[in-house]
């Protein structure tokens, strides 16, 4: 009999990661998954086209919970989330990264006695301030299987009190994911013929943080750090972003050019022939170091502090002077993959790991 596991995922990131172990659980017969989609970013171009591009089966079950304030939108997430496992009964539940869906996953399943495994355990901020630090600290404590990324987040579980055998350092599911969809990206995107954009010629930015969105001087300080850029900057811009700069009624500078959030495949091709990028997403950090890209973070901290120690990335806050200085400095840059975030078979490991461990 195979073991039935409920993924559940809701947010851009987690379609992306749930997508590398997805395809290695189709090829076991060890293995049913279910897939429960909360709902939490609902747009086409933020859900359902990752789905379709990335090859992931149709959710089993959408929850279409939508936005709203945190505890709103978890507390509604636990609720259906609990009606889902009470039917199917699982052996285990997957959840991924830090989001509030991951929190509600873990919520809901820890309360019914069923094990969760945790893909991106470990990784922590020490800033409580940030949702996904609450989210990804929580989660951690009532997981069953930690899969880390990297050696440093088994470090920052082991200070917590969690180590043993169910620690296990599996690397990055993104970095898999990179690997895979890089050599895909080249026939099936034409996004930079599209954006008239030349190769090496512009900048990519993307950002989305609460922390940068929700503070009109933080976003003030960002665009004035970038407007003097002598590449033009393109901006995927996420949903609640777009939002903010609306209600801040902020002018964005002219050398930067705003496009609606992209499919990943366009936006591997649009990471891997930048001359830079300038992001506050956790993702996309590590994207840039895989493609072989300098990039800038717009963060007062990093999880990811191995890219800032092989100075992939700089860490910049949102103040502008520090921007326009590591805009320089990172041209000079040169990337090497040095291996910190595994070999890029994380989905192999994870999902061998669900077939032998007994919980
Ligand atoms: C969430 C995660 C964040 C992650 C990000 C990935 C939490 C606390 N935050 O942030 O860790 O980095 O996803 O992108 O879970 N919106 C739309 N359409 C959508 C989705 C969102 O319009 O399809 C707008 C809504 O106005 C919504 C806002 O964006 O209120 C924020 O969405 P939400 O899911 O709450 O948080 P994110 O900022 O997307
Ligand atoms: N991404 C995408 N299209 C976009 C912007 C981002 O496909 O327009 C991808 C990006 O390549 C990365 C993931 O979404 O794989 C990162 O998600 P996001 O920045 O929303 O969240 P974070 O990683 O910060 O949690």
């Amino acid at each position: 009999m195979p073991k039935t596991i409920v993924t559940i995922v809701g947010a851009r990131p987690q379609f992306i990661k749930a997508a590398v172990v997805s395809r290695v659980i189709r090829e076991t017969d060890d293995i049913k998954e279910i897939i429960v989609h909360t709902g939490q970013h609902y747009d086409e171009n933020m859900s359902d086209i990752f789905f379709d591009e990335l090859d992931i089966p149709k959710p089993n079950y959408n929850l279409a919970i939508g936005s709203g304030s945190h505890g709103m939108n978890t507390g509604r997430m636990i609720e259906a989330i609990e009606t889902v496992l009470e039917t199917v009964k699982p052996s285990l539940i997957m959840v991924y990264g830090d989001t509030n869906t991951t929190l509600a996953g873990a919520i809901a399943a820890s309360k019914m006695h069923i094990p969760i495994a945790h893909v991106e355990a470990g990784l922590r901020s020490f800033n409580r301030r940030m949702p996904e630090e609450i989210n990804r600290v929580l989660t951690d404590h009532v997981s069953s299987l930690l899969f880390t990324p990297s050696e440093t987040a088994v470090q920052n579980l082991a200070t917590e009190g969690i180590k043993g055998e169910k620690v296990i350092n599996v690397g990055d599911v993104m970095f898999d994911a990179a690997r895979y969809y890089a050599a895909l990206s080249e026939n099936r995107s034409n996004i930079l013929e599209e954006l008239n954009l030349q190769t090496g010629d512009y900048f990519l930015l993307t950002m989305h943080r609460q922390e940068n969105t929700d503070i009109q001087e933080r976003l003030l300080g960002i665009f004035e750090g970038l407007k003097d850029s002598t590449c033009p900057i393109v901006w995927p811009i996420h949903p609640r972003t777009a939002k903010m700069l609306k209600s801040f009624d902020i002018k964005v500078p002219e050398v930067i050019q705003m496009i609606d959030p992209v499919g990943y495949l366009d936006m591997v091709m649009l990471e891997k022939k930048a001359k830079l990028i300038v992001t506050d997403s956790g993702g996309v950090q590590k994207e840039a170091y895989y493609h072989g890209i300098p990039s800038i973070t717009l963060r007062d901290e990093t999880e990811w502090v191995e890219l800032v120690d092989l100075r992939a990335t700089q860490v910049v806050g949102a103040d502008s002077a520090l921007i326009k200085a590591a805009m320089i400095e990172a041209l000079q840059m040169k990337i090497t993959n040095a291996a910190v975030y595994g070999k890029g078979d994380a989905g192999n490991l994870i999902v061998n790991a669900l077939v032998y461990t007994e919980l």
